[in-house]
């Protein structure tokens, strides 16, 4: 089954730029992408990564390092970021990478006082040419099989949405002439409210044009469960058991999650109800399909 992957591992680039010679990037493109009274604030980051050697697969992540230093006067260490752009870039002539990166601000719950991300505050303020340094590409496991007829089933909160948004261009946007899908894809994404749902009109766009892609949201904030219970992802997906179980049972079935750390509990109780008319237990379930290279995880 791993050989099902897109590319061997040794195929697959990563770290081609250290910590410690970064790639200096400049941003071409930093738009807000949730409603002007949307809880937080979201962007799409296009960085130019033109005249360096950079380069990427969907479902990779990047490090940014932020300049300046911390507490203790070390420089600033590096954050991980999802792709949100295929290989080509959204431009598609392979110059740009791009990241869908929340601000992250909170009340020190102690002091009362706001406290701003150090990594994502300096991204979301980028104005258009300014230098960002980038570490990377990571990752060799949370890659889209290369089976076109595969069906893909995806599961995203928040900004889990960026390596979806790339898997979905490859699929239905861009052309190839080695890779044109004919599989079936399914996305779940959990957002708080509807002026948060990051590139609405773009997935609702695909769904239209694609019948071989359903399209399943999860408002919390905005829709409720039958026992009137915030509406997450996992409920969402609980309403669809018989039919995810029915896929899960294809060997040619792909699960990726990506967002939240919180909601992986909840996916599991979910599944364990999936699993549970066919007396399955499903953590001897999902180890097979992890096995298989069926089952990928990726939250924060
Ligand atoms: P920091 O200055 O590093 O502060 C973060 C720290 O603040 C936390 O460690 C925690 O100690 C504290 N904190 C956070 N929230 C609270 C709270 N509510 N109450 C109290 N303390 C709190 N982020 C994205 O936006 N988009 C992505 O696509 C993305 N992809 C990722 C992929 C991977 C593989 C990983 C590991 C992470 C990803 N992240 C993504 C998260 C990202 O790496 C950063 O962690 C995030 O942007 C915050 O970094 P920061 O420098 O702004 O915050
Ligand atoms: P809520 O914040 O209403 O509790 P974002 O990253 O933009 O905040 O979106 C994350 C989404 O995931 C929100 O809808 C959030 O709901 C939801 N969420 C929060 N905790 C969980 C959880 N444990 N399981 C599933 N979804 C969750």
């Amino acid at each position: 089954m791993a050989q099902a992957k897109e590319k061997s591992k040794s195929d697959i680039p990563v770290n081609i730029y250290r910590p410690n010679a970064p790639f200096v990037g400049r941003c071409l493109l930093n738009q807000k992408i949730v409603g002007e009274h949307a809880p937080g604030d979201t962007r799409h980051l296009k960085f130019d990564i033109s005249g360096g050697d950079l380069r990427y697969l969907e479902g990779q992540s990047i490090g940014i390092v932020p300049p300046g230093t911390d507490a203790k006067g070390k420089p600033h260490k590096l954050r991980l970021y999802s792709i949100a752009s295929t290989r080509h870039g959204d431009d598609g002539d392979d110059k740009t990478i791009s990241l869908s990166v929340k601000r992250l601000e909170y009340k020190n719950p102690e002091s009362g006082e706001m406290v701003y991300g150090v990594c994502s505050n300096f991204l979301c303020n980028l104005q258009h040419g300014d230098a960002v340094q980038i570490t990377g590409p990571v990752g060799t496991t949370f890659l889209p099989p290369s089976d076109p007829k595969a069906t893909i089933i995806m599961i995203a909160t928040g900004t889990g949405i960026a390596p979806f948004r790339a898997f979905l261009w490859r699929m239905f946007k861009e052309q190839h002439e080695d890779y044109q899908f004919q599989g079936n894809a399914w996305l779940f994404f959990g957002v708080p409210t509807t002026d948060t749902l990051l590139y609405k009109e773009e997935l609702e766009r695909l769904q239209y044009q694609h019948s071989n892609f359903r399209l399943d949201y999860a408002i919390s904030r905005e829709q409720k469960t039958d026992d009137g219970k915030k509406m997450y992802i996992q409920n969402r997906m609980a309403q669809y058991k018989e039919e995810l179980w029915g896929l899960l049972q294809k060997d040619n079935t792909y699960t990726y999650i990506c967002g939240l750390r919180g909601m992986e509990d909840g996916i599991d109780e979910a599944m364990t109800s999936v699993c549970s008319k066919a007396g399955v237990e499903w953590s001897d379930f999902q180890k097979d399909l992890k096995k298989a290279d069926r089952w990928h995880v990726e939250t924060y």
